[in-house]
């Protein structure tokens, strides 16, 4: 996979980002990707009067990603309200992580980079191998 429309990735993240819900923070957020067989995946914001029950725009987006068939996380494009790319936070990039490995690309706001570049040092699926009590 070589070729990353960033602008329709872009675009659908404004898209999908005017029907989150977001009414006690109102930052609005919008997550699209590439997914490896092509397919485009989004997710919004869904916030709760229980902030801390907050759903980030890519926990809607890695749902989605399972719910439409699976696969693999090639690009990824997080945008707010105003249609500006977005740092994910801290839990997301860990998400993003599992579903797209550390090469995946990200649209970020200082332009192109991995997941992996914004997530040095991860705890991943390698920490878990050998490393539980019973193995
Ligand atoms: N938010 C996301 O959707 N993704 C992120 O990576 C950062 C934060 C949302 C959660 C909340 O609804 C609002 O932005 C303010 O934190």
């Amino acid at each position: 996979m070589t070729d990353i429309d960033w602008d329709s990735l872009r675009n659908a993240a404004r898209q999908v980002a005017s029907g989150a819900y977001a009414p006690y923070s109102d930052l609005a957020v919008g997550a699209a990707a590439l997914v490896d067989d092509g397919r485009i995946v989004t997710g919004c914001n869904v916030e709760n009067a229980s902030y801390g029950l907050t759903l980030c725009a890519e926990c809607g987006l890695v749902s989605n990603l399972h719910s439409s068939g699976g696969g693999r996380l090639v690009a990824v494009v997080v945008v707010a309200g105003d249609g500006k790319q977005l740092a994910p936070c801290g839990r997301c990039r860990q998400l993003l992580l599992e579903h797209g490995g550390p090469e995946c690309a990200l649209d970020a706001p200082d332009g192109i980079t991995t997941i992996g570049a914004i997530l040095p040092g991860a705890f991943d699926t390698g920490e878990l191998e050998g490393r539980r009590r019973h193995t």
